[in-house]
């Protein structure tokens, strides 16, 4: 494992499946009364927010209490950014309390990668979402869910994605989840399919690592699992199409479009929704769609991901496994 989690191109097959594994033994915690570790006691993870967001920070948050780690949130509004600070300033003081690791989210692609490798911090830094890049922990908590429903919880173990069909749906320009998880189901072996229309796909998609295709009613009944997206309004600087009514008609998903899948086949969303627009109320509060699994999900890895970057590296769980367990 590198030190740094800035993009899912970085992992190797093997570093990700050993973060999907660990995230299971994480799981067995949540199951338990008391749902904490002392793995990161004494350590310091800031939250450091620069972009809205819901999921994330909150399970962020969630994954560093359960390690029992000292958690420090903050978030640019109503901070001294609002007044002009720059990052280097807002690094500096950081690295002045003596942080262990940060988490970072921000609306400029590469400013997680500037904080790693500029020498204004010494901590691990976790990117949790940077402009239209990368968001390399949802791909992760994507991937094991994934495997969850596809291969199996206890049969995952140690498994890939290995021939599984995905197809993602939607604003793939402006989205930091279909680059990270173009990027990590390849790496894990899974056959990946951007269905979108022609002015929401970035210029280049051609060398990336998937299929591409404007028809999502001939890719449904291919896939294992399809990946709705939303549509990045606040990253828009034009029009990119007609109508909402024209976008959700050949691009959303509603319960006839369901009925082409697979029986086995899953609905993920990285949320937050836009019911009536990407995803119908109906599909979304359906048994197939695995929103909510992906939200408990992410606190599993990000809990994984912190504990393997900030030194863990024997078994997750430092006492056995209760009998019960096994
Ligand atoms: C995504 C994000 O922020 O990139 N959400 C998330 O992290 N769960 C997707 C989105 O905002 O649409």
């Amino acid at each position: 494992m590198q030190r740094h989690l800035i993009s899912a191109a970085d992992l190797s097959r093997d570093d990700a499946v050993l973060i999907l594994d660990t995230a299971e033994e994480m799981a067995r915690v949540a199951d338990r009364p008391i749902k904490k570790l002392p793995t990161l006691r004494g350590r310091t993870v800031v939250n450091l927010f620069f972009e809205d967001s819901t999921r994330t920070r909150i399970s962020f948050e969630a994954a560093e209490k359960r390690l029992s780690a000292d958690v420090i949130n903050f978030s640019a509004k109503g901070s001294s950014v609002s007044k002009g600070e720059s990052l280097k300033d807002t690094a500096q003081t950081l690295e002045a309390m003596g942080v262990d690791a940060v988490v970072i989210r921000h609306s400029a692609s590469g400013a997680p990668y500037r904080l790693a490798n500029s020498g204004w911090i010494d901590a691990a830094v976790i990117n949790a979402g940077d402009g239209t890049h990368q968001h390399p922990t949802q791909a992760l908590l994507d991937a094991f869910t994934l495997r969850r429903r596809l291969v199996g919880r206890d049969a995952g173990l140690g498994q890939d994605l290995s021939g599984k069909r995905v197809t993602i749906v939607g604003d793939v320009l402006h989205s930091r989840v279909a680059r990270s998880n173009v990027d990590l189901l390849h790496t894990l072996g899974a056959e990946v399919t951007l269905v979108a229309p022609p002015t929401l796909l970035p210029v280049g998609v051609e060398s990336w690592p998937c299929e591409v295709s404007y028809d999502l009613d001939a890719s449904l009944p291919k896939c294992d699992a399809v990946m709705m997206l939303r549509v990045q309004r606040e990253r828009m600087n034009a029009a990119f199409f007609p109508t909402e009514r024209e976008y959700s008609r050949r691009y959303g998903l509603d319960a006839d479009r369901m009925a082409r899948l697979p029986d086995h086949a899953v609905v993920m969303h990285p949320g937050p929704m836009v019911r009536g627009m990407e995803i119908t109320a109906e599909v979304a509060d359906s048994g197939r769609c695995t929103a909510v699994e992906q939200v408990a999900n992410g606190v599993h890895i990000r809990m994984a991901v912190l504990y393997l970057l900030l030194g863990g590296k024997e078994s997750a769980l430092t006492s056995p496994r209760p009998a019960e367990e096994k």
